[in-house]
């Protein structure tokens, strides 16, 4: 027997590029590779990057520093940078970073097989092009290190809004769908395999849509099908953007118990001014109607949102805009940034980066804590009221403990018993944290 070589992957960034680190996982599956936990152990280190703050390529900068001393110990080892990163900094990186071998783009998965085999022949390897319709529709994604119980399926890629702080349109092309019978027929063998949460995937889902002999399916549609596979599957989405989320879209949510009563809604700012600048297409007002939407057709719906401190030019007075808008929503959770320029992008181009370091800190930090009292404030509201929990695995704190998530994507941690990740559990909220809820079976 040919004996395999041991390969590691480490994923940095979006949901995005975990869903793609299993469909490189799969690939690599076919070859002669299979998966390793242990670093050290492996002739093979894949490091799936993000560019979406400089922050996070730094992370990956450093890394590349550690995996250097690995590989003066261990010289037949393979180096390999994927995703965004990747894409972004292209052939520079291996003048930069002289012990990687192999570097391919989010478009490039499929031809690793033949860059992997240029680098076994001593030459480094590089793949960067774009594609107008590579969806990996075909490829069955590897689903590493999970909990069994929740996945990820891709459904799009790519995007086109260039708002004017993004690097994606650029690391990640073209906008296009994936065809919606290998979406549903994804989501069924999960179902099949024990699976019982999916999250379909995209930068925009809102603006999926499949042609197809005159049959158009848009994400509304997409989105019943997969609700359809079972009763039993639990369906969510990320990332909405507020331009386009429809009505139609919420009536589908609302009339389906098993697509989850949660929107993740990206404000980026209350400002309508700094809405322009970051060319995001709607003004506060528009998202405001949409949020006044989501309560009117789903009742007790949860939004999170992603909100950005120190854009380009923001004064205290859009900075105080950003936060009444955050009181007026009342968000559950948020996912909070300093804005980091990124080079090429359209602001990068056309506004100076002229709000100082400390400002952005003391912003960013005045706009966590006002998050922190309004999911403390969200999570005292379930307080006294019953939710059906998908267990997702045993809590850290004690394996006498499960932990699992409301529709509203809430976390509760509640008492074993006989339950086992996958069960559907009805309990009681008792108590909470800004983080976690506290439950009580109800038998
Ligand atoms: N497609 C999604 C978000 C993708 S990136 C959407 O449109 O909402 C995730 C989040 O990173 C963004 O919502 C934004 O808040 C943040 N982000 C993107 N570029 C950034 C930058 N240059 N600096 C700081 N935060 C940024
Ligand atoms: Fe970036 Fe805007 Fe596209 Fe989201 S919609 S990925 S923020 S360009
Ligand atoms: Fe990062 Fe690329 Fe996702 S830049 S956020 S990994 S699409």
């Amino acid at each position: 027997m040919e004996i395999k070589k041991k390969s590691f992957i480490e994923t940095y960034g979006c949901q995005m590029n975990f869903s793609d680190s299993e469909i490189v996982a799969s690939i690599l599956e076919k070859l002669n590779y299979e998966p390793t936990t242990d670093i050290k152990a492996a002739d093979l280190i894949l490091l799936n990057t993000c560019s979406i703050r400089d922050n996070a390529e730094q992370r990956v900068r450093n890394r590349l520093n550690e995996l250097h001393a690995l590989k003066r110990k261990h010289p037949g080892l393979v180096i390999g940078l994927l995703g965004c990163m990747a894409e972004r900094l292209k052939d520079k990186l291996l003048e930069e970073e002289r012990h990687i071998d192999l570097i391919v783009g989010p478009d490039g998965y499929r031809q690793l097989p033949q860059l992997l085999e240029q680098v076994e022949s001593g030459q480094k390897a590089i793949n960067v092009l774009l594609s107008a319709d590579e969806t990996y529709a075909d490829i069955n994604p590897v689903r590493t290190g999970g909990s069994g119980v929740t996945a990820f399926i891709s459904i799009m890629r790519g995007c086109e809004n260039f708002c004017a702080y993004c690097v994606v349109p650029y690391t990640r092309g073209k906008e296009r769908s994936r065809n919606p019978q290998t979406i549903v027929k994804e989501a069924f063998e999960l179902f099949e395999q024990g699976f019982r949460e999916i999250t379909l995937l995209g930068q925009n889902v809102n603006s999926y849509r499949w042609e197809d002999n005159g049959i158009s399916i848009d994400f509304p549609a997409l989105l019943e099908e997969v609700a359809s596979v079972n009763p039993l599957l639990r369906v969510r989405f990320a990332t909405s953007h507020p331009k386009d989320i429809s009505d139609d879209l919420l009536e589908v949510i609302a009339s389906h118990e098993n697509i989850c009563k949660s929107i993740h809604l990206p404000i980026q700012s209350g400002s309508t001014h700094m809405l322009e600048m970051m060319k995001r297409s709607y003004s506060r007002d528009c998202y405001m109607d949409r949020i006044a939407a989501i309560r009117r057709i789903i009742p007790g719906c949860a939004v999170t949102t992603d909100i950005i401190a120190g854009f380009c030019s923001e004064t205290e007075e859009d900075h105080q805009h950003t936060i009444s808008a955050m009181r007026e929503v009342g968000y559950d959770y948020a996912y909070m940034f300093k804005y980091s320029e990124r080079p090429n992008t359209i602001a990068a181009k056309k506004y100076p980066d002229d709000v100082p370091e400390e400002v952005k800190s003391r912003r960013l930090d005045e706009i966590i804590g006002l998050q922190q009292e309004l999911s403390l404030k969200s999570n005292k509201r379930e307080v006294g009221k019953e939710f059906v929990v998908l267990a997702e695995g045993v809590s850290k704190r004690s394996d006498q403990q499960l932990f699992g998530r409301t529709s509203q994507n809430k976390v509760v941690v509640f008492q074993r018993d006989a339950f086992k990740p996958g069960d559907y559990v009805k309990v009681k909220i008792v108590s909470c944290t800004a983080a976690t809820l506290r439950g009580e079976l109800v038998l």
